[in-house]
């Protein structure tokens, strides 16, 4: 089961220009950081994409910054709008969903609980709802983090097959929508009926994404960068906590290749893991000392007290094994490249650039090698 298939649309490359030009896409969380460079990449491939999600949820915002609007059919609207939600999947009948639209930040899901469970659980639950309703749909993809394993602070990488779990609430709240999504699976879109309805439905985990344009409260690179900008030390929490760090487009050449996959076989009905190598599993202190040293000004560093600081994990890995076998996925950027284009990124928007030009040369470098398959 699930092992690469040749010669079956969307399953040779990667990330296949060709499979996606013309296909009805339908994006929640399109104005966000993930969802700003996955429009951008998605309408580059030609594919018609509409996009549903709240107004960006920063300022600036990648999304205002790059003309994202200009890209796709929006829908500034709330996904716990169940209605709303139906009627504009009923509109675009698309033929494959991928679900971003989730309030992302650990902080502030300790302040704010109830509306993380909302809209990442719920929110969740009404996007397959609204693809039940609409029916025709291919594949889904619901992405959810490397978060929503059972931290055990040991120093492997967590399989797909390991338990669920999650200490803070954004955490729980998506092994939450994990747990809705295998019974969403089992109960509506079971692999074995899959001639009735024709959806093959997936989960996809991915490691701390960074990037240019991002602009998120209480991210580590957002706020070295802002400090960076200001010339000031950069305040940090957890210097010696280990996270799986990867460029924005590794996650998003995942979810893609995952949902050519699930577009011609229901064998990749499944949970994903996709991260970065070993080797760029980097405690926070070293990403800061070489973020600084990549945009060319050395920066200090304030280590905030840790006293009144909520619970976060030390140590966080994923293991990409089956990501590896069965889709053929592996990361291509790694973290020193990665580190190197953020800088690019932050060179021409500091010295008032095209960010939305920026963006597009770094998504046509990084589509180039994953055409090449
Ligand atoms: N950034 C990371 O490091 C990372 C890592 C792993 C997984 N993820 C996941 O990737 C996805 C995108 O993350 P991001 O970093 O781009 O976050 P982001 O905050 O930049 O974007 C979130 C998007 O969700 C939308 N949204 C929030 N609440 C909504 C609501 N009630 N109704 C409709 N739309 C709503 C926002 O408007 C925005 O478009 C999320 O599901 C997140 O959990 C992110």
């Amino acid at each position: 089961m699930g092992v690469r298939q040749g010669s079956v649309e969307g399953l040779d490359v990667i990330v296949d220009p060709g499979f996606w030009a013309g296909k009805q896409v339908f994006l929640t969380g399109h104005t966000g950081f993930k969802g700003s460079w996955l429009s951008l990449w998605l309408s580059e491939m030609k594919a018609k994409v509409t996009g549903y999600a709240l107004s960006p949820p920063t300022d600036p915002s990648l999304y205002e910054r790059a003309k994202i609007s200009q890209d796709l059919n929006s829908h500034i609207a709330d996904i716990n709008d169940l209605a709303r939600l139906t009627s504009a999947v009923k509109d675009a009948k698309p033929e494959i969903i991928i679900h971003m639209a989730a309030q992302p930040l650990v902080r502030e899901s300790y302040a704010q609980p109830v509306e993380t469970y909302q809209t990442n659980v719920m929110g969740t639950m009404h996007l397959l709802e609204a693809a039940r309703a609409c029916g025709g749909v291919r594949s889904i993809v619901i992405v959810t983090t490397d978060k929503c394993y059972e931290n055990k602070e040991w120093p492997w990488g967590y399989r797909e097959n390991d338990h669920l779990g999650g200490y803070d609430p954004y955490s729980s709240s998506k092994a939450c929508a994990e747990i809705l999504t295998a019974a969403y699976r089992s109960s509506y879109f079971h692999p074995e009926k899959y001639a009735q309805h024709r959806t093959a439905l997936a989960s996809g985990r991915a490691g701390n994404v960074i990037g240019g344009g991002d602009w998120a409260k209480d991210r580590l690179i957002p706020d070295c960068i802002a400090a960076y900008l200001r010339k000031e030390e950069v305040i940090i929490r957890n210097p010696r906590a280990t996270r799986p760090w990867q460029h924005v487009l590794e996650p998003l050449s995942g979810y893609l290749c995952l949902a050519q996959h699930l577009y011609s076989s229901v064998d990749f009905a499944k949970a994903y893991n996709f991260g970065p190598e070993d080797k760029d599993v980097r405690t926070v202190s070293s990403v800061v000392q070489q973020l600084f040293s990549a945009l060319g000004r050395p920066g200090g560093v304030k280590v905030e007290a840790s006293a009144n600081q909520p619970h976060e994990a030390g140590i966080l890995k994923l293991d990409c094994s089956l990501a590896h076998t069965d889709l053929g996925w592996s990361p291509v950027w790694g973290l020193d490249q990665t580190l190197s284009k953020i800088a690019q990124w932050v060179k021409v928007d500091e010295s008032g650039g095209d960010v939305r030009a920026i963006t597009l040369e770094q998504i046509r470098e990084y589509a180039s090698i994953r055409a090449a398959g």
